[in-house]
């Protein structure tokens, strides 16, 4: 078929609030994948075939597309159980590993991601490699502003065997150049470890960039999705793990 990215995008995020029932609490995830998905549960809100939804945003770009749509709000600190999260990904592995970030949300996305029963992760099937980390594109790491240079070093110096390269992440410039460093949610920067090889065991990686001070969190999302939804040109695949 000749479906468009962003069409398959809307096809894995319409399966995914298949899972959504009346009276839940639900992490709402960030990206134009996710998007889809918040604006499904909206549109099932107002016909009636859902009731009593209450959504946790993971970014303030989430949070502000659900308040204009109206579905009502809460956070973690009201509602530390979260039902179900439906988040996309950057890239997903066969054991549903994944990474997060390229939108700069993985804090919040990793808090509530990580308090929710089910997490329902949306793709279409361009995220979908064999290792994480190993795809040519960049693990992100949410750093602390303070001498972020120092921990970038740090970073790119701990997987220096896998041809890391830690670069600081900046806002692009209405002219295409790049400019001041892009600030998270958080008030935070992210470094982006690009990797020319694969950087070995994930959960021992994962160890490892934590121990920095500096290192607020990063993008591998380990073990945390428990049902991948993929949209492709030949269907649409489910796969619990
Ligand atoms: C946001 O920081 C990310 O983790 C997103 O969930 C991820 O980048 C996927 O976004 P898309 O659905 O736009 O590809």
């Amino acid at each position: 078929s000749n479906l468009t990215q962003d069409e398959l995008k809307k096809i894995a995020a319409y399966k995914a609030v298949e899972y959504v029932k009346s009276g839940m609490v639900v992490g709402l995830g960030t990206g134009s994948t996710a998007k889809h998905a918040v604006a499904r549960i909206s549109e099932l809100l107002r016909e009636g075939k859902l009731k009593d939804i209450i959504g946790i945003p993971t970014s303030t770009t989430t949070h502000e597309q659900a308040v204009s749509l109206g579905i009502p709000l809460s956070d973690l600190d009201s509602h530390p159980v979260v039902d179900l999260s439906i988040d996309g990904a950057d890239e997903v592995d066969p054991a549903l590993n994944l990474v997060k970030g390229r939108g700069g949300s993985l804090l919040r996305e990793k808090m509530i991601e990580g308090a929710s029963k089910k997490f329902v992760v949306i793709v279409d099937e361009s995220k979908l490699v064999k290792h994480i980390g190993g795809s040519g594109l960049a693990v992100p790491v949410e750093v602390v502003p303070f001498c972020c240079n120092f921990t970038a070093g740090k970073l790119e110096e701990l997987f220096r065997e896998a041809g890391c390269v830690a670069k600081l992440r900046r806002k692009i410039g209405s002219n295409g150049g790049e400019e001041a460093p892009a600030v998270t949610d958080n008030g935070n920067y992210v470094v982006d470890l690009y990797l020319e090889r694969d950087i070995g065991d994930l959960d021992a990686a994962s160890e490892a960039i934590l121990k920095f001070p500096g290192v607020v969190e990063h993008g591998m999302f380990l073990g945390m999705a428990t049902t991948l939804i993929v949209a492709g040109k030949f269907g649409v695949t489910v796969k619990d793990r």
